[in-house]
């Protein structure tokens, strides 16, 4: 019996990983002009840091983690997201002590949740994140998020949605979360078991519930915008003032809580407008996570940031019908006829490839047709053709295979050759 893949993870193939390595480059290139350094922490983590750290009430933590106990009888999860290992390594690491700050990393890897897999919606999906830590300027914020955005449109997304709202600092929480439970309390009995739950536990998730997201309550529920403190205010009113002054187009929601416990102040999320992009829109969601150093033991730190995946970046891509140059073609494909010449291209490949060319040659003993037809699979800008015959008078032909062009050159002189080309670009 054959072994199939598991269910909501996928393989990601020649053909189609060369986009996932664009999409990298691109951030790490952000990365570094926005001057965020790579964080590399691991798969798996403590429990407790996703129950201290993502919140006990949150569905990541009581539906959706990969936790087990490994043989010393700790209990142990596949990270399910990004921050609260950032910020663990931060405390962990003293980086609070560091000269420069703030703190600013960024990472990329696998995440894990028990989902219900759909399109967009993955068991095992890669974050591209970054953690500012240790700055209560509001500049950062509005920093964070056009990094996330100028990385969408650089890849040349434009059908993108950016949401914003504040969740305040725990005063205004407070307040909101009285508001509240005094607001569901008298229904309550006709919201799911999970919402009853949360009423006394975290009022606020109830806003996130998906099965009672219909429910008359929820539309008339108090909006947190409307308890936020004068200094919160002030607060919100600053990331907006600042992300006009950096021509990013917003939209105030009031309705969006985040699904992880961790957030105060600034909540935001990046969607796809794009029609056809499915029933998840969501690309990238991130915020302010003031109190979560604190909560993981370390001193008190404020923070931002943001995470997203590959995954629905590229089917934001697909959605808007935009094609990355993936396939660019390899410099040379070394042909050959006869037994000798065949001989030969193996030092003459490894001659090529340390001069810095990209170049194939036939394994599978090809007649010179099949061979040509591979270098045209390969999108070769040039064949060198060597058989026996000119191997003997140490000439070897090169095709450009863009203009039909043919010129034999000496052996000695073949790598001086594609250098001169090269420098003729
Ligand atoms: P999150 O909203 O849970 O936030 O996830 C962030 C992004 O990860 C989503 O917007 C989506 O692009 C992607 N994502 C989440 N779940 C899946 C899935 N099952 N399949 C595919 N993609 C998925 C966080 O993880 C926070 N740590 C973000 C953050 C960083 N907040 C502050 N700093």
């Amino acid at each position: 019996m054959s072994i199939s893949i598991p269910r909501g993870t996928q393989d990601i193939l020649p053909g189609e990983v060369e986009k996932w390595q664009l999409i990298e480059a691109k951030a790490r290139e952000l990365c570094e002009k926005y001057q965020y350094q790579e964080i590399r922490t691991p798969i798996f983590e403590h429990t407790d840091l996703f129950s201290r750290g993502v919140g006990d009430s949150t569905d990541i933590v009581q539906k959706e983690m990969y936790t087990f106990e490994d043989r010393g009888k700790r209990s142990i999860t596949l990270r399910p997201e990004g921050t609260a290992a950032v910020v663990r390594s931060f405390v962990e690491k003293k980086m609070f002590g560091l000269a420069g700050q703030p703190v600013k990393l960024y990472y990329m890897g696998p995440m894990f949740r028990y989902e219900r897999p759909q399109a967009g919606r993955f068991r095992q999906f890669v974050q591209f994140g970054v953690e500012a830590l240790g700055s209560n300027d509001p500049a950062i914020d509005a920093e964070v998020i056009s990094l996330a955005m100028n990385l969408y449109k650089e890849m040349g997304l434009t059908q993108l949605k950016l949401i914003i709202n504040s969740l305040g600092d725990k005063e205004s929480r407070t307040a909101h979360r009285e508001a509240l439970v005094n607001h569901f309390k008298p229904r309550i009995g006709e919201f799911c078991h999970d919402c009853q739950n949360r009423l006394e536990k975290n009022p606020l998730r109830i806003l996130d519930c998906k099965q009672d997201r219909d429910h008359e309550l929820m539309k008339t529920a108090p909006s947190i915008l409307e308890f936020l403190n004068d200094f919160s205010k002030a607060y919100f009113e600053k990331l907006q003032h600042y992300l006009t002054q950096l021509d990013i187009p917003f939209e105030v929601d009031a309705n969006l809580v985040r699904g992880l416990d961790y957030y105060n102040h600034t909540a935001f999320e990046i969607m796809s407008n794009a029609e056809g992009f499915g029933a998840i829109t969501t690309l990238c969601g991130g915020g302010r996570y003031n109190g979560l150093a604190e909560e993981i033991g370390g001193p008190e730190t404020p923070g931002i940031g943001f995470a997203l995946s590959i995954e629905r970046f590229i089917a934001a891509l697909d959605a808007e019908g935009i094609e990355l140059e993936v396939n660019q073609g390899i410099d040379c494909y070394l042909a050959s006829l006869g037994e000798e010449a065949k001989d030969y291209t193996v030092g003459l490949l490894q001659q090529l490839r340390l001069a810095g060319f990209s170049a194939e040659r036939d394994y599978l003993n090809r007649k010179i047709k099949a061979q040509f037809k591979a270098a045209d699979r390969l999108k070769a800008k040039y064949v060198a053709i060597l058989g026996d015959d000119e191997l003997k008078n140490n000439k070897i032909n090169i095709k450009n295979m863009a203009t039909g062009e043919q010129v034999e050159v000496d052996l000695g002189s073949f790598v001086q050759y594609f250098q001169g080309l090269k420098g003729e670009k």
